[in-house]
């Protein structure tokens, strides 16, 4: 979603900013601009034109003064007003001499909008965020400084932000604030910098610092200061930061969706490196619960959005099963808002590649308001949710660029069943034999996965023949629901096909109504001890005429003989198929998207990483 950048102090500030915007580019975005503070005025260009108005703003670089000092980019998700280009960041005040980018959401902004109405000022946009502009106007017409006026504003702002603001009266200083949405501070050799993002930062410099909520920060070429809103001076807080630029390049795949489907091998086995024995024994030293801790738990309630919510539902069976532990899970926006009875037994545990999502992040917020414990269980080091809970586990896919998740679901899915092996070894409820079996199934994902991934060009093959669908049902029971809900969502958001899944046993209670000779069935068919069930669905929805695609264990020809076409995955233990089987559904909307001419890095309407609700 949004992306906020600043830079001041460097001899090509445009150049800066435009090279940070193209790797916040990842994050999703319809429309971008950026700012310069040149010798009393300000110069910017914005641009609406989804995916290309980088473009737009590489190609105005040789109108751009050569004598700014400073400036800020972004790059717009809409949300208040369309994807246009007087709605892009960033947004002048009345005056043209102040200028802000914003992330989030000013849940006030029409109240504070109709006091500046009332004493003249006027708007250009419909956003939320200009408002801020224009409360800066006011607050340095008093003769404060950019970062002392907006601490003022901020204190008056609800809502989520992450905010970055130039004038022409301080032409080197960035002054920023956040409140829940991120934003990172840099410094190097007499640059100063912000970003809403790592990624945005990492090619120009690893000194970077944390903005804590309602913490101002003036940034200047030489130096970072930072006030909290009583305006006393805070300490900055180095922030550490794991990844590296590299593994964020595309390494010769046609995009980053096709790099990542191949990481999945090697992510699976860095995140259960040095966590997982083949004895049976775990190591979770980073999740900071003593064994008394996890002792004291008697229910797990598992909360995260999309993909991340369909790995929870393959994390509870397993709590279930192996740790014979109470286990729900929630959808984090919903969750967020319910009244939740939660005590301080309770486990809530926030799944989140980025983070940063505002739904999950939320919802942790609102456990640990109500008394429960709280994990994250996400990819980004340091990230808001990871500072927020309790206690962290992180999975250690590596930056995922491609919109959809990949690695990141599959990573999500196997963190989740250690952890489930964890518990289940700390109270007992495995026997030593059990847990082995577990362990070594778990340490052999990455082996499994490398096996499926050694088969896309079949899996492809079969995405070639189904480029035309229109509808597609995917049933599954049990692991492989999960599995099926997120193999829709897969098709849904990167081939756009209407996809929906069901569990295989309700398909009598309604939807079987929807089946005749159009309709595609998916069926996640592995071998498991519901396999006959299964079976007995696809005969269900043969028999009215559909077209069968079976995913299937290797050489089984049962299933082989009534599906009209296979995804064939290796045998794996039941409870630990998701991960393996997600492959060639992973590997099926691809194809199909790419058959359509879609772009599968940066699907229609979708943005990486959702900070707003
Ligand atoms: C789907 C997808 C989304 C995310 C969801 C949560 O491919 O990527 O459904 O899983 O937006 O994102 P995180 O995990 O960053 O909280």
């Amino acid at each position: 979603m949004c992306g906020i950048i600043g830079v001041t102090g460097a001899s090509e500030p445009l150049a800066v900013l435009l090279d940070a915007l193209a790797l916040l580019e990842y994050r999703g975005y319809d429309s971008a601009g950026v700012v310069l503070v040149d010798d009393g005025a300000l110069w910017r260009k914005r641009d609406a034109v989804r995916g290309h108005s980088l473009d737009t703003l590489r190609a105005a670089a040789a109108e751009a003064p050569a004598t700014a000092t400073a400036g800020i980019g972004h790059t717009r998700w809409a949300t208040h007003g369309a994807a246009v280009e007087h709605n892009a960041h960033p947004h002048f005040d009345c005056t043209g001499t102040v200028a802000i980018a914003h992330n989030g959401i000013i849940e006030n902004y029409q109240e504070l909008w109709d006091k500046l109405q009332a004493e003249g000022h006027t708007r250009s946009s419909e956003t939320d965020s200009e408002v801020v502009a224009h409360m800066l106007e006011r607050e340095l017409a008093t003769g404060a400084g950019l970062a002392e006026s907006l601490r003022r504003c901020v204190g008056e702002l609800r809502g989520d932000f992450a905010l970055a603001a130039v004038c022409t009266s301080e032409p080197d200083v960035i002054a920023a604030a956040r409140r829940t949405s991120p934003l990172i501070l840099g410094r190097v050799d007499g640059i100063g910098l912000v970003a809403s993002d790592i990624a945005a930062l990492l090619g120009t410099t690893r000194t970077l610092f944390q903005l804590a909520d309602d913490e101002i920060a003036e940034v200047r070429p030489g130096s970072i200061s930072v006030v909290g809103l009583d305006g006393l001076a805070r300490e900055l807080e180095p922030l550490e930061v794991g990844w590296d630029i590299v593994a964020a390049r595309r390494d010769g795949y046609d995009d980053f969706m096709s790099k990542e489907i191949h990481e999945q091998p090697r992510a699976l086995r860095d995140t259960l490196m040095g966590r997982i024995h083949a004895d049976g024994t775990t190591e979770l030293e980073e999740l900071s619960f003593s064994a008394a801790d996890l002792e004291e738990i008697d229910r797990v309630v598992l909360v995260g959005c999309g993909s991340a919510y369909y790995a929870c539902l393959s994390g509870r069976i397993a709590l279930e099963h192996w740790a014979k532990m109470p286990a729900e899970v929630e959808i984090a926006s919903e969750f967020r808002y319910r009244d939740a009875v939660l005590g301080e037994h309770t486990l809530v545990v926030a799944v989140s590649q980025s983070g940063e999502t505002v739904d999950t992040f939320h919802a942790l917020r609102e456990a640990r308001r109500r008394g429960a414990r709280t994990l994250a269980l996400t990819n980004v080091v340091d990230s808001l949710l990871a500072r927020e809970a309790d206690g962290v586990l992180y999975t250690r896919a590596g930056p995922e660029i491609g919109v959809a998740s990949t690695k990141s679901h599959a990573t999500q899915i196997a963190m989740l069943q250690l952890f489930a092996l964890h518990l289940a070894t700390k109270r007992g409820t495995l026997k030593g034999e059990e847990s082995r079996e577990i362990s070594t199934g778990l340490l052999s994902l990455g082996g499994l996965v490398a096996g499926v991934i050694g088969q896309l060009d079949r899996y492809l093959a079969v995405a070639r023949r189904l480029a035309d669908v229109q509808d597609v049902y995917f049933l599954g029971r049990s692991v492989g629901y999960g599995v099926a809900l997120e193999g829709a969502l897969k098709l849904k958001e990167l081939a756009y096909v209407r996809a929906e899944a069901y569990p295989a046993g309700e398909l009598k209670h309604g939807p079987i109504a929807l089946i005749d000779e159009r309709a595609v069935v998916v069926a996640i068919a592995n071998r498991g001890h519901l396999w006959e069930k299964v079976m007995a669905n696809i005969a269900e929805v043969k028999a009215r005429g559909a077209t069968v695609v079976a995913l299937c264990t290797e050489g089984d020809e049962a299933t082989a003989a009534v599906a009209d076409h296979l995804l064939e995955i290796p045998v794996v233990a039941e409870l630990l198929s998701p991960a393996v089987a997600i492959v060639p559904l992973q590997a099926l909307a691809y194809g199909v998207a790419r058959e359509r001419g879609n772009d599968v890095d940066r699907p229609r309407n979708l943005a990486k990483v959702v900070t707003v609700e």
